[in-house]
């Protein structure tokens, strides 16, 4: 899908911003397409205060001269606009394609709303046909990895746990310092329960699975923006 349409989708979000607000900055290229349009805004007057979901969009916000705090100075943030790797019709999605998930889950749950942006390819009817991506501590990697794919077994999955990079010989670290396992599971029948239990191991970090978290997406279309809620 054509980065027009990205950016389309992100201007539709961008109408969402008004003057004072608190922002949650997303990752990703679509995501990044909103960075670019609210730098706009700020050159042009607009005041917001940003807090980023990974270094990433720490600097290019910081290249754009959009002020930049954290969540230990403001504790709840008013919106959170991002991308998404699948949606499903409940607007429960999958995150964590760029590696940002777990700043990313940090910051979605800080803000009283949470807008999605994407493209339609990233629709879809069930969750899990996008790899889970898994963010696991890299102390005890073999057990925390083992304990996963007994809950992969568990539920379903019909592929296997590959660690990020790893076939590369440089496995991804994320911004926390973290490694991530991308779970392939064709479809995800029962997302809660998956939720749970992968949270129940120690070693688990966070998971992709953004939950009754997005209040609403903009979904890019050859026809136009869709606004889903
Ligand atoms: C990063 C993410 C991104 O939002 C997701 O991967 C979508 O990225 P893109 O807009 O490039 O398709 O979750 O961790």
């Amino acid at each position: 899908m054509s980065e027009a349409l990205k950016r389309q989708a992100a201007a539709m979000a961008l109408s969402e911003v008004r003057p004072g607000m608190r922002l949650g900055l997303g990752t990703g290229s679509t995501a990044r397409h909103f960075v670019d349009l609210l730098g706009e805004k700020v050159a042009a007057g607009l005041d917001v205060i940003c807090v980023p979901t990974s270094e990433a969009t720490a600097r290019q916000a910081q290249e754009l001269n959009i002020p930049l705090s954290d969540l230990d100075t403001l504790d709840r943030l008013d919106l959170t606009v991002d991308g998404a790797d699948e949606i499903d019709p409940g607007l429960n999605l999958i995150k964590g394609g760029g590696g940002a998930l777990l700043r990313e889950k940090i910051v979605a749950a800080a803000s009283d709303a949470m807008v999605v942006i994407a493209d339609a390819s990233k629709c879809v009817e069930a969750l899990g046909r996008f790899p889970l991506p898994i963010e696991v501590n890299r102390f005890g990697l073999g057990a925390t990895r083992h304990a996963i794919e007994q809950v992969l077994t568990h539920h379903g999955a019909q592929g296997g746990l590959k660690l990020r990079g790893e076939e590369a010989g440089n496995p991804f670290v994320t911004d926390g310092g973290h490694l991530i396992l991308d779970a392939f599971f064709g479809r995800i029948s029962q997302p809660e329960a998956l939720s749970s239990d992968l949270l129940n191991i120690p070693g688990v970090v966070q998971h992709g699975l953004f939950l009754k978290m997005c209040s609403k997406a903009y979904v890019a279309t050859p026809n136009g923006v869709e606004e889903l809620k």
